[in-house]
């Protein structure tokens, strides 16, 4: 298939012939952006050493052990801003850069020794807060954005040292707004999808109670809509909790062998039905060797059911669905790995939607996918799964000619 792709997720564990095999991550659930925290500190200095503002002690230096001299020196000042995580800048009494680590260029390139900090920021709320910060020998905190960083948010600390000096802290908020803007999402997206069957069961209930309440056959009718809906809450639930247990385990890799080729098999005999209904041609030829993986079995079945139940509900009526099984050629990679690739002959993805589609609740078509039962939850319990597998999802996909959804894991060493 030529169309267009999307790799949805990689660990560089994967490897084959000879190179990292997945190598653009795309889309990552919202888990998987903890720790993310580009902080940046400034440390301005005066050059007055033996002065002291109150309260405003280096950390790990005493009154009694430095006999109330200067503090750090400028070596040792030099030394510990270098060796800072974030970026650090030490100033003198006239606020120029004393020393300056290479966070700092990267957050302001045109820094240099000697300079006075207007040249680095010119940001005024920064800049009364470093000189109130000097005046009343106190910390401060200020936020800060800077256009030249693209809008990035920092929340700024000065603390005065000894000297009189004082740090400056950049720490870069941004990474936690979005992380908490899609936490904000994702429950706002949660509510509307257990808020809809919810409001029409509360609608069937005091229709049945008013107006409907001797109407037998309504009464019938509207007790099997309340009935699909309820279930409909049900396994959005269960999608939830599934994908929230997943998350939980993420950092344990699943040990067990499986033979895929078993388990695919099982997989298909429980969807046959459903492709039967849809006049739909369910192919799958396994290999004559078992394919084991070390993995969930639970777990693996849920990602077979999920892809291949998706081929049936999104494929092409009297269309055909193909599973394969395949080892990748091994190349210089280590282990060796197991290509599972479900294909249908259906109208496709476009290629926008790609890079979403393992994300919660993502749906090209709501509609379709409610029509269907579907939650728009399976994708992103596949992606979950599989990074605890440290497997990956390839998706290619050509508007009209169909879509392949190809699962990479480890085979396991007999
Ligand atoms: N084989 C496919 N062909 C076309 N579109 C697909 C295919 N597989 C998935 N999609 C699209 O991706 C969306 C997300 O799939 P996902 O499995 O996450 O949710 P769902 O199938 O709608 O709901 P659920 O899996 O919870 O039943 C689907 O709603 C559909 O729009
Ligand atoms: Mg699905």
């Amino acid at each position: 298939m030529t169309g267009h792709s999307a790799i949805i997720f990689n660990r560089s564990s994967l490897t084959a012939g000879g190179g990292v095999l997945l190598a653009a991550a795309v889309v990552f659930g919202a888990s998987a952006f903890a720790g993310a925290d580009g902080t940046a500190a400034l440390v301005i200095a005066a050059g007055v050493f033996g002065w002291r503002p109150t309260g405003a002690m280096p950390p790990g230096r005493s009154e009694g052990t430095d006999g109330g001299a200067a503090g750090p020196t400028a070596s040792d000042l030099s030394e510990i801003v270098h060796a800072l995580d974030i970026a650090a800048i030490v100033l003198d009494a006239e606020r120029k850069i004393a020393v300056f680590n290479r966070h700092a260029t990267d957050l302001f390139p045109s820094i240099s020794t000697g300079a006075p900090v207007g040249l680095a920021t010119r940001n005024p709320d920064l800049m009364v807060s470093i000189d109130r910060s000097f005046a009343e020998g106190r910390s401060e905190t200020v936020e800060f954005t800077e256009r030249m960083l693209q809008g990035r948010r920092f929340i700024v600390t000065s603390t005065p040292l000894s000297g009189p000096r004082l740090l400056l802290q950049f720490r870069d908020t941004s990474e936690q707004e979005r992380l908490a803007q899609l936490r904000a999402d994702f429950i706002a997206n949660a509510s509307h999808e257990l808020r809809t069957p919810l409001a029409s069961i509360k609608g069937f209930i005091e229709t049945l109670l008013g107006p409907a309440r001797n109407d037998e056959a309504a009464r019938t009718r509207f007790l099997g809509i309340m009935a699909t809906q309820a279930q409909r809450m049900n396994r959005i639930l269960d999608d939830l909790l599934s994908l929230s247990r997943i998350e939980m385990r993420a950092h344990l890799r699943p040990e067990g062998p499986v033979d895929m080729n078993d388990l695919i098999a099982q997989v298909i005999r429980g969807l046959e039905p459903l492709a039967q209904q849809a006049n739909i041609g369910l192919r799958f030829a396994p290999p004559s060797d078992a394919a084991m993986v070390r993995g969930d079995r639970d777990e693996l079945e849920q990602v077979m059911q999920n892809l291949i139940h998706n081929a049936i509900k999104y494929g092409r009526t009297g269309g055909a669905v193909d599973v394969s099984l395949r080892e990748r050629p091994r190349g210089a990679a280590k282990r060796g790995l197991l290509e599972i690739t479900v294909s249908d002959d259906g109208p496709g993805i476009a290629p926008e939607h790609l890079p979403r589609l393992t994300e919660r609740f993502y749906r090209v078509d709501t509609a379709r996918s409610r029509e269907q039962g579907g939650t728009g939850l399976g994708l992103a319990i596949v992606k979950h799964i599989l990074n605890r597998h440290r497997g990956a999802l390839e998706i290619a996909s050509e508007v009209d000619r169909g879509s392949r959804f190809t699962v990479v894991l480890e085979l396991a060493t007999v």
